[in-house]
């Protein structure tokens, strides 16, 4: 792939972890991906699989969902949750051609800004080698 794709990447971010890790990194200047996108959302609980084939659908190269540590989301067990959904999730984004790397789920606390930047850079290195994302089965743009 050729240097001048800039993958376009969406990043579910956890209200109270993860958000908060992304926003002290932003405010410590230290360097992230402009390739993400951040949709703030309360828990990573929250993040239906749904909305993940959406972004793909809607033309995401990737996409990352970040929550609480196990045993701190604010809602008791709502990343235990995430984590169990989208074990099943990467299995059918594979029957729909779309690579394993094009998907994680991590988690960041509150003041892991530098593992925020760490894993930004990272999934966008992986999905810039990966090349955009084209579709094939159920799931068309
Ligand atoms: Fe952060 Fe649930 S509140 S993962």
């Amino acid at each position: 792939m050729t240097s001048e794709f800039k993958p376009k990447i969406i990043a579910f971010l956890c209200n109270w972890c993860s958000y908060a890790g992304a926003d002290k990194a932003g405010g410590q200047r230290l360097e992230c991906s402009a390739e993400i996108s951040i949709v703030r959302v309360m828990c990573s609980g929250r993040v239906d699989p749904q909305f993940i084939l959406e972004a793909f659908r809607k033309g995401a190269d990737g996409v990352l969902v970040l929550g609480c540590h196990p045993g701190d989301c604010h809602y008791r067990n709502g990343n235990i949750r995430a984590m169990r959904r989208m074990a099943v999730l990467e299995k059918l984004l594979v029957q729909f051609g779309i690579e394993k790397e094009r998907f994680a789920l991590d988690w960041v606390a509150a003041g892991e800004s530098e593992k925020f930047q760490k894993i930004s850079q990272s999934m966008t290195e992986a999905v810039t080698r990966l090349g955009p994302l084209k579709l094939k089965g159920y799931v068309t743009r």
